[in-house]
């Protein structure tokens, strides 16, 4: 049984293609993916590029070419809930499309077809991820470039879209108006939906695991970077071996 962990950028993925055992780096739609192992378990690491038909076109790949059996999606995203603060980590219930809209033929969100505006994570595997990401945040296993200060693990809506959202009043009505639709949303960033929606055709089992890189204001192009260029692979490292080891 195959795990698939799909990262944004390479920059994420780095230090779990270097504890890859029995790597070999195979090509196919374009695209690079590394199988291998870790904690003796069958992987398959990829790339789901950026935004959300790049994202789709790679979970499909992994289920129709590679046949994995479930799809874990390690990244960053921008915080918008209150309180949810760099470097905190969200674990994704559910994740709906913030740039779908096909009113007034449906309702605002909803995507045509499927009748519905949110697409589920699996509940057991989200747990695991919960699990997992409580152990890097806390106790004997905390990541050693965590700042001091407590970081949380929420779990919830996130927003998926094909926007970097970076300014404070965008991020204000991106939260507002979910919000007064009964979408309270955690963190936006611009992939996760479209994989949960190709999960959901195909029937695999899909979660992720976002890290806080910034909160969709008017830094956040400021602040990605260096948190990507600094903690980000770490995290998805210790994250995902957790994951594995569970
Ligand atoms: N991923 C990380 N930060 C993000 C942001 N502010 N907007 C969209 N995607 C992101």
């Amino acid at each position: 049984m195959t795990t698939a962990i799909l990262s944004a950028l390479p920059e994420e993925q780095a230090s779990l293609i270097a504890r890859l055992e029995r790597a070999q780096r195979l090509t196919h739609a374009g695209r690079s993916f590394w199988k291998g192992e870790l904690c003796a378990r069958p992987v398959l690491l990829a790339l789901s590029g950026i935004g959300k038909v790049a994202a789709a076109t790679t979970a499909t790949a992994l289920i129709e070419h590679f046949g994995v059996a479930r799809i874990v999606f390690t990244g960053v995203a921008g915080g918008l809930g209150e309180g949810v603060g760099v470097g905190d980590v969200v674990v994704a219930e559910s994740f709906l499309q913030h740039d779908m809209d096909a009113s007034p033929l449906f309702p605002r969100w909803e995507v045509p077809g499927y009748a519905r505006t949110r697409f589920d994570c699996d509940a057991r595997l989200s747990a695991l991820l919960q699990d997992a990401a409580r152990h890097c945040l806390s106790g004997a296993d905390r990541l050693p470039e965590l700042e001091d200060g407590v970081h949380r693990v929420h779990q919830g809506l996130v927003a998926s879209g094909d926007r970097f959202v970076s300014g404070a009043q965008e991020a204000l009505r991106l939260r507002e108006s979910l919000g007064a639709a009964g979408h309270a949303v955690l963190a936006v960033e611009m992939e996760g939906a479209a994989v949960a929606q190709v999960c959901l055709d195909y029937s695999v089992p899909f979660a992720a695991i976002r890290t806080i890189s910034d909160r969709a204001d008017d830094t956040a192009h400021v602040d990605f970077p260096v948190f990507i260029q600094t903690v980000a692979s770490r995290y998805a490292e210790h994250m995902v071996l957790a994951l594995m080891r569970a």
